[in-house]
Parts: C-alpha cells; structure tokens; sequence
C-alpha cells in the first residue's frame, strides 16, 4: 500500500487561511503584528529564505521590516540593532537569520533577544521553557511537524517515535515536544550504531539530518508515520529531503513530500507565533475591560 500523503502546502494554507482573520483583528485596533527579519551578510539560501518570510507576513497581513546587514557588522552593532527592536512596541517578533558569519556568536545573538519577541523558539528561556512543560515560544519547524501529525491523525501517545538528528533547532526540540504528546523517544545521532535498529521500531520517524537517502524503505516499518526535514539537492541539482522518498513511501502510512512537506509548515508557524506574539502585547497593553 502507497503511503498518505501529509501535504504541507495545503496545511500551510489553511493555517495561514485561519490566521488572516486574527491578524486583521488587532490590524483594526491599531496593533498590526510586525516581524522583524534581520539577515547579516549574503548566503544566497538564507536571501531565499527570508524572502519567503517576508512575503508570508504581507500574505496574512501582517507587517514585516527586512534588516539585510553587511557581512562584516560588527557583533556589536547586531547586538545594539536587536536592542532598539526589542525597545520597540510597535514590533512583535524578531528572527536573526542563521547561519551568522563566523565573526559573530550566535548564542549572544540569541541571548540578546528579548524572549517575548523570540518568535524562532531559540532563545534559553524558551528552550526551557519547552524542557519543563511551560508555555513559550516553540522553534517553527518541530512546532510545524507536530501540526502535521495531528493533521493526518497520528496521535503521539504511547508510540515510539524516533527522531534522528539531535540539533537544538530541530532534533532536540522535535524530541521535547513529541514527549510532551506522551510518546516514547528515542534520538538518533551521528555516533548512533545501527541507525536501522532504531528506526525500524519508530511508528513516528522524524529525519533531520541534512544527507538525503539517510532513511531507506528497509528502515521503516510498515505504515509509519515518516517526518522529512531535510532540505538537500541530488545530483541533478533538485530539492530533496533525508528520505528515498520513491522507495519509503511504498513502506510508511504516511509521508510528508520534499519541497511541499515540512518547509511550508515551518514558515507558516513563524506567522503563528508572530501572532501569538502580537496578541499578548496587545492584551498587555490593554487589558480587557471587566
Ligand atoms: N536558518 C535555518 N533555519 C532557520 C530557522 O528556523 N530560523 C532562523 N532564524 N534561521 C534559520
């Protein structure tokens, strides 16, 4: 039997279709929800990337300012440029592109960032937060695959769920949050011996490790759930994910597409904690009468 497909761009659609309506909601108060995007130097995927951003925030209504920073900006000034929109009510999230050039600590980027406005999850007191089961900011792209789980009605709970890929934007927070759904979990890593093992027991297998024909359909087992973050190219130059797509999708229960999966979901779970941001600031700002 041929895997379901989970579609990511319908997903996105709709949730960014849900959106739209909240969004013009605080736009007629005076509060339109604004993302600062800041991109330091020129990598020509992250100019693609933010672009997309941008263009997804005008989608829904929402405000963007696009920051783009010479490559050679001092640390300081990046730092002194996320303080003053941090000071700025009138802006509700802020996402410093990564990679930063290697003049530049991204920890203290990070850690610059007021996390109230920390709409990309990263900061440590969202990290913790998700660690303890406390309402934060969660990083878009794991926050993306759970929405698609739940939208092809793959309950989480009491399954084993493996997530290969252990890096603080995806892998760990993808393992966080599958925990909290009251999954079993096990992470995958570089130095994991007999990756095969591992994966052959995942009824949620979650690939998020940036090499594409990483999960082969002899890995999986029948009628998994099977998650594709990976963003690659294969030799003829076209966008593939870390799954043999052709072969595993004749194995899983359900599989997310590369491109058309898990990218769109994550862009469009920036726009949802864009306004989410929003929407606490203006609740903030002007508490409900009664
Ligand atoms: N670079 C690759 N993925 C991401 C992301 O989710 N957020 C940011 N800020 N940079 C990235």
């Amino acid at each position: 039997m041929t895997a379901r497909l989970i579609d990511g761009n319908a997903l996105a659609r709709q949730t960014r279709a849900e959106l739209a309506p909240r969004v013009a909601a605080l736009a007629a108060r005076g509060q339109q929800p604004a993302l600062a995007v800041i991109l330091v130097g020129d990598d020509p995927a992250s100019q693609v990337y933010v672009k997309h951003k941008v263009a997804d925030c005008e989608g829904v209504g929402m405000r963007s300012i696009l920051d783009r920073l010479p490559a050679d900006l001092p640390e300081a000034a990046l730092l002194a440029r996320i303080e003053a929109l941090n000071a700025d009510p009138a802006v509700h999230g802020i996402l410093v592109q990564l990679p930063l050039p290697a003049h530049i600590d991204a920890n203290k980027v990070i850690a610059t960032i007021a996390p109230g406005k920390d709409v990309d999850g990263f900061h440590l007191a969202n990290a913790g937060a998700l660690m303890v089961g406390q309402r934060g900011f969660r990083p878009c792209t794991p926050y993306g695959c759970m929405r698609m789980l739940q939208a092809a009605g793959v309950e989480p709970r009491g399954r084993h769920a493996v997530v290969v890929g252990r890096s603080n934007i995806v892998g760990k927070p993808m393992a966080m949050l599958l925990l909290q759904a009251n999954a079993t979990v096990t992470i995958c890593h570089s130095a994991t011996p007999d990756l095969a093992a591992f994966t052959r027991q995942a009824d949620i297998l979650v690939a998020a490790v940036g090499r594409r024909n990483t999960i082969t359909a002899d890995m999986v087992k029948p009628g998994a759930a099977v998650i594709d973050v990976g963003m690659n190219r294969n030799e003829a130059g076209r966008l593939c994910g870390d799954v043999d797509f052709d072969a595993v999708r004749e194995v899983a229960g359900w599989i997310t597409p590369v491109p058309g999966g898990v990218g769109p979901m994550t862009r469009a779970m920036l726009l949802v904690n864009t306004l989410e941001a929003a929407e606490a600031a203006a609740a903030h700002a002007a508490p409900a009468a009664g």
